[in-house]
C-alpha cells in the first residue's frame, strides 16, 4: 500500500509518501518564516494553501509515482492551529475524493512516535517528544499512547525560540542557541522546574531574559538554558522509564535534533542499561512522512473514517486515540 501524508499543524506544511514497509519515498516541506514576531495562524494557513498543491506534485515526482498509484490519504487532524489544520484537512479531502481513496485523520503526536518505531529499531519506546508547541513524555499502555509527563506552560522549543527572538536572533532560535552554547563557559542559575512528571519553562525564559539585561553573555545564557532545560527533560523521561520498566527511549520533535539533548538522554539511557533511538532529522521535525506512515498503520488496524469524521481538533489529545494497530 502507498499512502500520502499531509502535515500542517503549525508553521510547516509537509508532504510525505510512504509504503507499507515504512520506506519513505518522498518527504518534502515548506516552512513559514515570519519576518517579525511569532507565527500568525491565518498567515501560516495561507502559506499552506499556496504550497500544498505544488508540494503534492513535488512529492509524487520524487517518489516516481502517479497520484493514481496512491491507496490512502492521511492528514494531521490535530492538535495544532485551527486555520492551518482546516487548510490541510480541506486539501486532504479534495485529494481523497478526486482519487476516490480512503482518508484518515492522524494525531500529530502519535505520528511522531510511530515514525520513530517505523524507522529505528525501537519497539515499545518511551518517547520524549520535544518541539516548539509540544513537550510530552509518551508511552504505550493498555491500548493507548499515554502522556506520562508534559509541559505545564510552553513547549521547550517555544521557550528557546522566544528567548532567541527577544535577544534579536532570527527564527528558529533553537539551532542558533545550540551553536552559541558550545562556547558557553559559566553555568548561570536558572529555575529548574520539575513538578512530579511535569516540567515548566516560562519561569526559565523570564529569568534568562533578566540575566541577559544584566549583561550575561549569549554563549553562557545559551549554555545554561540548554543544561537546565535538558536536565529537566532527561529527569522526567528517566522517571517514566523507571516506572514502566522500559529499556528504550525514542526522541522526536524538532528539539530532538539538538546534540546536547541527545548526549544527555543517551548518557541516562546507558547508565540504566537502556537504548536511545533518534530518527533522522527530517523525520524528527514536523513532516508528512510520519502522517502517511501512521495513516497506514491505522488502516492496517481497521480504522476507517467517513468525511464527516475528518473534522479537525485543535486540542486532539494523544490518549484519545484508540491504538488498534498494536
Ligand atoms: P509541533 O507542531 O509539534 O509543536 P513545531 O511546530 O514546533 O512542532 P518542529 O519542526 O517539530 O515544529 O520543531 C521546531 C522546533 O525545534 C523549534 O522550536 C526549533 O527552535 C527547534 N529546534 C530545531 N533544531 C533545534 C536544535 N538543533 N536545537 C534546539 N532546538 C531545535
Ligand atoms: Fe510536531
Amino acid at each position: 500500500m502507498l499512502a500520502i501524508g499531509i502535515e500542517g499543524t503549525a508553521h510547516t506544511v509537509g508532504l510525505g509518501i510512504v509504503d507499507g514497509a515504512c520506506h519513505v519515498l518522498a518527504n518534502v516541506y515548506d516552512m513559514v518564516k515570519p519576518e517579525k514576531g511569532g507565527i500568525h495562524p491565518r498567515e501560516a494557513a495561507n502559506h499552506h494553501a499556496e504550497m500544498v498543491v505544488p508540494l503534492i506534485r513535488k512529492a509524487a515526482d520524487i517518489a516516481g509515482i502517479d497520484l493514481q498509484d496512491l491507496d490512502l490519504v492521511a492528514f494531521s487532524q490535530g492538535p495544532g492551529l485551527g486555520p492551518c489544520l482546516r487548510t490541510v484537512a480541506t486539501a486532504a479531502r479534495a485529494l481523497a475524493l478526486s482519487l476516490d481513496i480512503p482518508i484518515l485523520g492522524v494525531n500529530h503526536c502519535v505520528a511522531h512516535l510511530e515514525i520513530g518505531r517505523g524507522v529505528t529499531e525501537a519497539k515499545d519506546p518511551v518517547l520524549l517528544y520535544v518541539s516548539g508547541g509540544n513537550t510530552q513524555v509518551i508511552a504505550f499502555a493498555r491500548g493507548r499512547y499515554r502522556v506520562f509527563g508534559e509541559t505545564l506552560d510552553i513547549g521547550v522549543g517555544n521557550m528557546l525560540d522566544k528567548f532567541a527572538r527577544e535577544c534579536g536572533l532570527p527564527f528558529p532560535g533553537g539551532p542558533i542557541l545550540e551553536k552559541l552554547a558550545r562556547d558557553g563557559k559559566r553555568l548561570l542559575s536558572l529555575p529548574y522546574s520539575v513538578k512530579g512528571m511535569d516540567v515548566a519553562f516560562s519561569g526559565m525564559l523570564t529569568a534568562a531574559l533578566a540575566l541577559q539585561k544584566q549583561g550575561a553573555t549569549m554563549e553562557d545564557l545559551a549554555f545554561s538554558i540548554q543544561e537546565v532545560a535538558f536536565a529537566m527533560l532527561t529527569e522526567v523521561t528517566e522517571r517514566a522509564m523507571a516506572h514502566l520498566d522500559n529499556e528504550e527511549v525514542l526522541l522526536g520533535g524538532g528539539v530532538a535534533r539538538n546534540g546536547r539533548l541527545q548526549e544527555m538522554v543517551a548518557r541516562m539511557a546507558t547508565d540504566r542499561g537502556a537504548r536511545m533511538f533518534v530518527p533522522p532529522g527530517d523525520l524528527c521535525i514536523d513532516n508528512g512522512a510520519m502522517i502517511a506512515w501512521t495513516g497506514l498503520q491505522m488502516h492496517r488496524g481497521g480504522v476507517r473514517m467517513k468525511l464527516a469524521e475528518t473534522l479537525v481538533d485543535q486540542r486532539y489529545r494523544t490518549d484519545e486515540v484508540p491504538v488498534t494497530w498494536r
